[in-house]
């Protein structure tokens, strides 16, 4: 049996109980006690707390999210950071309500019931799980690896409203644990599989004034897909633009599934771009696309999603568009520390 410590988080209620093998965070998140966090591997630093007394095992990070000096300082990551004794934390980010109802971190065990190619090197996997699982649009859960006992992260494409049967579009990483070794590899339709969720902070769940900019490269569609049907059906946006940035022709997916939604809705617009082949829609980098598009994002909001250099350029090229960088918001595909 691990041993369990009791920590106090500076700005909550109540303690929660943490094993000696659990993350602060995880624990906290169990207890519906929300902390910020964005990536849960250790490679964002966005849950970042100072232990005002008692000892923490650090485990793995890289030393760009916490530095030795940090360490030196007793801030340590709440995702990664494990109890050695009872323990008082402060959140650096604050532990205030960020004004969005979540729900509590649960584990889940579900069945693959899709299991298809939709673009190059590109999946869909759909696992209907046992019991419901509550998130909001733009979250994700950690798939468990069979035999590895380690999770992968991967953003739900589905609406809020759809709690059973759990959508991801996952894209091949060559020699990667999750993807070529098991998504890529051995699974099945059928397969029983474990994941824990929802996580993560990337959301569009109240209502805006002004239009919402979204940016995905690759799979980074997936969180947008889930967003933009949530904010159709609860109208939270007056105007709604989806870019979906790929190589070529085979990278894209969904094409027909947003077209048919721009069709529907007169404030919905949808605009792939290709930076590698010539077709009848946009050309050039995604980026490049949204800055001809647009001479001034004053007051709109942009959710950015993909590999971190496409997410970098993309708020590059909104700033320049003199959006505020208070209302660019994120979700970075980092791979595993
Ligand atoms: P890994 O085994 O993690 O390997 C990744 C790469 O790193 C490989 O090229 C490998 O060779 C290399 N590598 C591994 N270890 C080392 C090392 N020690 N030194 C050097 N190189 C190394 N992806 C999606 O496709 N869809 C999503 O919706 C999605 N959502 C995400 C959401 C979040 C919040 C985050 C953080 C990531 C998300 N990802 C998503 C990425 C996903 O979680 C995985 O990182 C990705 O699928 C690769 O996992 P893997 O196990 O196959 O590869
Ligand atoms: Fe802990 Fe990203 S959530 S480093």
């Amino acid at each position: 049996m691990a041993n369990k410590y009791t920590v106090r988080i500076q700005g909550k209620n109540s303690d929660i109980t943490v094993a000696e093998d659990q993350s602060i965070l995880d624990a906290a998140l169990r207890a519906n006690e929300w902390l910020p966090h964005s990536c849960t591997q250790g490679t964002c630093g966005t849950c970042k707390l100072k232990v005002q007394c008692g000892e923490v095992r650090h485990n793995e990070s890289p030393e760009y999210t916490l530095t030795t000096d940090e360490r030196a300082e007793g801030l340590a990551l709440g995702c990664m950071a494990t109890p050695c004794s009872d323990l008082t934390v402060e959140p650096i980010g604050g532990a205030g309500d960020d004004g969005v109802p979540h729900f509590p971190l649960r584990d889940y065990e579900g069945t693959v019931t899709v299991l298809e190619d939709i673009a190059a090197n590109t999946r869909r996997l759909v696992v209907e799980v046992d019991t419901p699982m509550l998130f909001n649009a733009g979250q994700y859960v950690e798939l468990i690896v069979p035999g590895h006992n380690v999770g992968r992260q991967y953003s739900l494409a589905n609406p809020p409203t759809e709690t059973r049967n759990l959508e991801f579009h996952v894209k091949l990483t060559t020699g990667g644990l999750a993807t070529d070794g098991w998504i890529f590899g051995p699974m099945q339709v059928g397969d029983r599989i474990s994941l824990r969720g929802p996580l993560g902070q990337f959301n569009l769940v109240k209502q805006q004034d002004e239009a919402a900019i979204l940016i995905g490269g690759g799979t980074g569609l997936a969180p947008l897909k889930s967003i933009v049907q949530h904010a159709l059906a609860e109208r939270l946006v007056p105007e709604l633009y989806l870019y979906h940035g790929g190589r070529r022709q085979e990278d894209l997916y969904d094409v027909d599934f947003f077209r048919d939604l721009a069709q529907e809705h007169e404030h919905f617009h949808y605009r792939p771009a290709l930076s590698e082949e010539q077709w009848d829609g946009a050309m050039g980098m995604v980026t490049d696309v949204v800055l001809d598009d647009f001479s001034s994002c004053k007051g709109m909001s942009a959710y950015l999603c993909g590999p971190p250099a496409m997410v970098e350029a993309a708020v590059k090229a909104l700033k320049r568009r003199r959006m505020a960088p208070r209302l660019i918001f994120r979700e970075e595909f980092t791979i595993a520390a």
